[in-house]
């Protein structure tokens, strides 16, 4: 009985022993089943069965070996690493009791989808304040009760289905509030990209590809919308297509063979694309946007290389007038069509069009008269032509000048009237004979 006492005593001491030595070396502190230590993992050289909770702060290694420390301390429970290095992590081969993992404020970069099937107890884990900037769509959760994982370094122009399937299981108690890291979509919820780029995929224009471009924040109700750009360039449509996803608001239909843009004033879709991209297309007359909504509130409209020959001046200088984006958000390219230039056309779409929105026409000097053979205005910006070249007298009978003429005849008949009229007044004072005409009249 004695010396099983003694015994003990002596068991206890050496004990202790080990930590005074840890806490000399290694900055540690015990508190019942609780053990804290500054810097790397300590080796106490016996095992600690009864250690249930390890604090490990600000470690200097870059690996984080969990094998390891359970080698020390099989029983843990409650496992908080912080303010650290570390940057791997691993998981564990050994079976364990890990109920509560804390990995936070280190440098972790990946984890891997099956990390926390190695945890069989694991109930909490938190992963706040690392490097991640993605996970796997089919990260297993395992039994976790909770999961936090803000303030990373999520990417949300990769892919970002995760944190829809995140939300499905319901564990990932911060997953509202977490948000991206990346330059494009920075501080913008992670699973509202998510949810964003799940319907734009969904209702993308067959053949096309869809980006979400940015968010934009209505400045009066505070509602995100999304900026989706559907990119159809090189694919040979005819036509506009028929189908875009909600928010499309950019789309290039560069490169196709489409004649006309009809639908932009028929197709409820059109109504909300405020850039719009048809170079290289055979577009002939854009007559029929006249008044339509959309002329009147397009941000860009590049029609480059198309087979425009004339536009309706003074529609296109009514529906920029009214245009909320005009001036700054204003945008045209009028460049590489075969411009006609005569004296009907020209000189209204040189002032109402092209000087009056000079800004806007962003290249102007591609605004050129259509290739005629031996035409001295052919391939001639339309900007600086004058208006005696459009309009030459001999070819071009102006309606001021038929006015003139009409003008003179009328004022020299008057003249041959009155002298008539006179002539004749005195002939019949002198002769009594009345003029020829009057006579014929019975
Ligand atoms: C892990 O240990 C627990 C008991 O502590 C046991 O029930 C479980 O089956 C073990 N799992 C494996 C994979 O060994
Ligand atoms: C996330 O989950 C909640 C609760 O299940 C649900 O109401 C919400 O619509 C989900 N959000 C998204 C973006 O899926
Ligand atoms: C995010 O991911 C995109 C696409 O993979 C990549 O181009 C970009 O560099 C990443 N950004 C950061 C900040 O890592
Ligand atoms: C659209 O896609 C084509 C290839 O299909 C590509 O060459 C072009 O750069 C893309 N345009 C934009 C604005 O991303
Ligand atoms: C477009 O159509 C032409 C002929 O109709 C074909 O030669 C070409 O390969 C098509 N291009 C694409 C991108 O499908
Ligand atoms: C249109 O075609 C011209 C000539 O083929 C080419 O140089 C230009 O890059 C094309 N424009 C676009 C937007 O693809
Ligand atoms: C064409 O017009 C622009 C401004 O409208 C002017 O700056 C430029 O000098 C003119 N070029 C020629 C060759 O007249």
């Amino acid at each position: 009985m004695e010396l099983k006492y003694i015994f003990s005593c002596y068991l206890y001491l050496i004990i202790q022993l080990v930590f005074v030595t840890a806490k000399y070396n290694n900055n540690c502190r015990i508190l019942l089943d609780e053990l804290k230590c500054f810097g790397n993992i300590v080796d106490f050289g016996g095992n600690a069965k009864y250690i249930k909770q390890l604090k490990l702060l600000d470690m200097t290694s870059n690996t984080l070996d969990f094998d390891f420390i359970l080698d020390k301390y099989p029983n843990l429970e409650y496992l908080f690493i912080e303010n650290g290095e570390i940057s791997t992590i691993s998981p564990p081969k050994k079976n364990n009791s890990i109920k509560v993992l804390v990995l936070r404020n280190l440098r972790i970069e990946r984890i891997s989808q099956d990390f926390v099937l190695f945890f069989p107890y694991l109930e909490v884990l938190n992963l706040e304040q690392n490097l991640l900037s993605e996970l796997s769509n089919e990260f297993h959760t395992g039994n976790l009760n909770e999961l936090y994982i803000e303030n990373n370094h999520w990417n949300c122009s990769k892919d970002v289905k995760w944190a829809l399937h995140l939300n499905t299981t319901g564990v990932a108690r911060d997953l509202i509030k977490t948000t991206c890291k990346d330059k494009l979509y920075s501080k913008k919820s992670v699973l509202l990209i998510a949810q964003f780029k799940k319907d734009m995929e969904k209702t993308c224009t067959p053949t096309c590809m869809c980006s979400l471009e940015r968010i934009f924040i209505d400045p009066n109700s505070n509602i995100q919308y999304p900026i989706i750009m559907v990119n159809c360039s090189g694919r040979n449509f005819s036509d506009l297509p028929g189908q875009l996803p909600a928010y499309t608001r950019i789309l290039h239909l560069e490169n196709n063979n489409i004649d006309n843009i009809k639908s932009l004033t028929t197709n409820p879709y059109y109504g909300q694309v405020w850039d719009l991209y048809v170079d290289n297309n055979s577009i002939e007359s854009i007559s029929y946007l006249e008044g339509s909504y959309w002329i009147s509130h397009f941000r860009i409209f590049s029609i480059r290389g198309n087979k425009l020959r004339e536009l309706p001046s003074y529609a296109l200088d009514n529906a920029l007038m009214k245009n909320p984006n005009m001036p700054s958000g204003v945008t045209l390219f009028l460049g590489g069509n075969p411009w006609k230039c005569d004296c009907a056309f020209t000189p209204v779409f040189q002032e109402l069009v092209l000087q009056k929105y000079s800004i806007q026409i962003r290249d102007l000097e591609d605004v050129k008269c259509s290739y005629i053979r031996g035409d001295e205005n052919s391939l001639k910006p339309i900007n600086n032509l004058s208006r005696s070249s459009v309009c030459i007298a001999s070819t071009d009978f102006s309606l001021q000048e038929g006015l003139d003429l009409l003008n003179a005849v009328l004022a020299s008949l008057i003249i041959f009237i009155l002298g008539k009229l006179a002539y004749d007044y005195y002939h019949f004072k002198k002769s009594g004979k009345l003029p020829w005409i009057v006579s014929k009249i019975p």
